[in-house]
């Protein structure tokens, strides 16, 4: 019989600095983007692309202490003991190495911090864009299906910083943070569903980084084109085997209509009532490069599964048949998205799951997974039921790959979401929570500094990180960067990490 496995758990961390696009922002950069006026400019920004608030990493913070920081809330908060941890596996597009895993860096963090020596945890960095996170997933839990764990946890990090260059259009889509997932066997929030992930690749140029650069470059609507294409895609083999899995379930259970999924009550009448494969999707995730993205990519899954679904299926024949050209995917797209349909459909199935997107930016690899801290956070707000319930994640990371996979809410989903708080937490300082605003000026020093300067007489000059804004407390930080070649030392740009008391 095959394992239950899935995340048991799950912590976020997110820098205490941001931009607050309603603000400053918009009046310094509306006539310097030849923008009309800092009022239309805001209102694209907020309505048009969905992001109120931009995430800034602070001065001794990277992608590496981010990791170590929502590793550690993980820790802590579900009373884990570090010896128990297998597998610290890490997904980012923004690393601090060439060369050097993070997660070794990571792990390095957490040993300090806890006083611990794990020299038997395996530490792999994997690097696909915002998809990286998934890969590292799948892998962990491929492992525990196969019975290869050596220890009874893994935790896999997504964490990244989201950086354009000044001005452009991407700009306004940046954030930093990252999610912690503790995956085991039997796990208390989330049951991840074997036999059905779907997954496309295409190697497309819609959006990367060159080894030179630390800002991404892109090509904004093309990147949205790919993005769709790439989940579609996906999504397609996803149902072909969910299907396939219905007819092998449903002859193996000889149509009696009592067997659910997994034998479990609850969910299971639900389950076989349900007519189509849309039908039995409760929440659909997407990663989130901008709010708004979320709708597009959910508008074409919508006309994808809505025809199979014969409550629905209706309405998107009345839409395509309203079009001047019912054949054009766009088209199609922008006419369903503003349908009364969709708007209810999105509203319970997705858009609880952007909430916290709205308050932070692109967190790249990690933002599939904090549409899922913001589902599960809502539901606690809303007093909602999750148990038994399917959640739909669609993860995407340019250049380009794409994964759809399901899991189900598990019966103690209410046992970790009970501690989800951290909605709360992104309140400015003096509304109980823990962030600040810093003005443009400031953002920008943050957003220039380069660590090290390149063409220096010896190849690089290493600068190191630069002067914080905020004195880190209970924190991991980025101390300083090596620049020792001596013949009893080599560390020339190595990273050191502390944690400040
Ligand atoms: N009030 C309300 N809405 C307004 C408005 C106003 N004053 N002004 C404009 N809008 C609306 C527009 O109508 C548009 O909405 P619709 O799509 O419904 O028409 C929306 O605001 C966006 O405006 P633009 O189309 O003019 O877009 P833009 O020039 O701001 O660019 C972007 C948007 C292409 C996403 C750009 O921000 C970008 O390049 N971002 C980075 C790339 C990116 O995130 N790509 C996503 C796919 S790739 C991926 O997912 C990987 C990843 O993480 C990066």
């Amino acid at each position: 019989m095959t394992k239950v496995i899935g995340i048991d758990a799950y912590a976020v961390y997110v820098p205490r600095l941001y931009v607050d696009m309603a603000n400053e922002w918009p009046v310094v950069r509306a006539p310097q983007m030849g923008e009309e006026s800092p009022e239309k400019l805001r209102g694209k920004v907020i309505s048009g692309v969905g992001v109120k608030k931009m995430a800034v990493p602070d001065g001794h913070e990277d992608s590496a202490t981010m990791a170590a920081m929502a590793a550690k809330r993980l820790i802590d908060e579900n009373g884990i003991d570090p010896s128990d941890i297998g597998i610290l596996a890490i997904g980012t597009e923004t690393t601090v190495d060439q060369s050097k895993s993070m997660a070794a860096y990571v792990l390095g963090m957490l040993e300090d911090h806890y006083g611990k020596s794990l020299p038997h945890v395996g530490t792999p960095q994997v690097q696909f864009a915002c998809i990286g996170a998934t890969y590292a997933l799948e892998a962990a839990v491929n492992q525990f299906r196969a019975g290869e764990n050596t220890r009874r946890y893994a935790i896999i990090i997504a964490t990244d910083i989201s950086k354009y260059p000044l001005r452009s259009a991407g700009e306004y889509t940046q954030g930093a943070g990252a999610v912690a997932l503790l995956v085991c066997e039997n796990p208390r929030l989330l049951e991840l569903e074997p036999g059905v992930t779907g997954t496309v690749t295409r190697n497309e140029r819609d959006f990367f980084r060159p080894n030179w650069s630390s800002t991404a470059v892109v090509d904004g609507k093309y990147s949205i084109d790919v993005y769709l294409d790439c989940i579609e895609g996906a999504l397609s083999e996803y149902t072909s085997r969910r299907a396939a899995k219905r007819i092998a379930h449903d002859g193996h259970n000889g149509h009696n209509g009592r067997n659910g999924h997994d034998g479990r009550n609850g969910s299971n009448g639900a389950e076989t009532t349900r007519s189509s494969i849309y039908g039995e999707l409760d929440h659909l995730l997407f990663h989130v490069p901008f709010p708004r993205m979320a709708e597009y990519a959910a508008a074409r899954v919508f006309s994808t599964l809505w025809e199979s679904e014969p409550s629905l299926a209706g309405e998107l024949h009345k839409v395509r048949a309203s079009l001047e050209n019912p054949d054009d995917r766009r088209e199609l797209q922008r006419a369903l998205m503003k349908s009364e349909a969709f708007r209810a459909e999105f509203s319970r199935r997705t858009e609880p799951s952007l909430e916290l997107s709205r308050e932070i930016g692109n967190v790249y690899s990690a933002s599939l997974y904090l549409a899922f801290a913001s589902l599960i956070e809502q539901a606690v707000k809303r007093g909602q039921e999750l148990e038994g319930q399917r959640v739909l994640f669609c993860s995407y990371g340019s250049g380009a790959s794409a994964k759809v996979f399901s899991g189900k809410v598990a019966p103690r989903w209410r046992e970790v979401a009970s501690r989800a708080r951290f909605a709360e937490e992104l309140r400015p300082v003096a509304d109980g929570g823990r962030r600040v605003e810093i003005d443009v000026n400031e953002y920008e020093r943050l957003h220039g500094h380069a660590e090290v300067e390149r063409g220096h007489a010896n190849g690089v000059a290493i600068i190191g990180p630069p002067r914080s804004v905020l004195p880190p407390r209970g924190e991991f930080v980025l101390a300083r960067l090596g620049d020792a070649v001596t013949p009893k030392i080599t560390d020339h740009g190595y990273r050191y990490y502390a944690f400040t008391g």
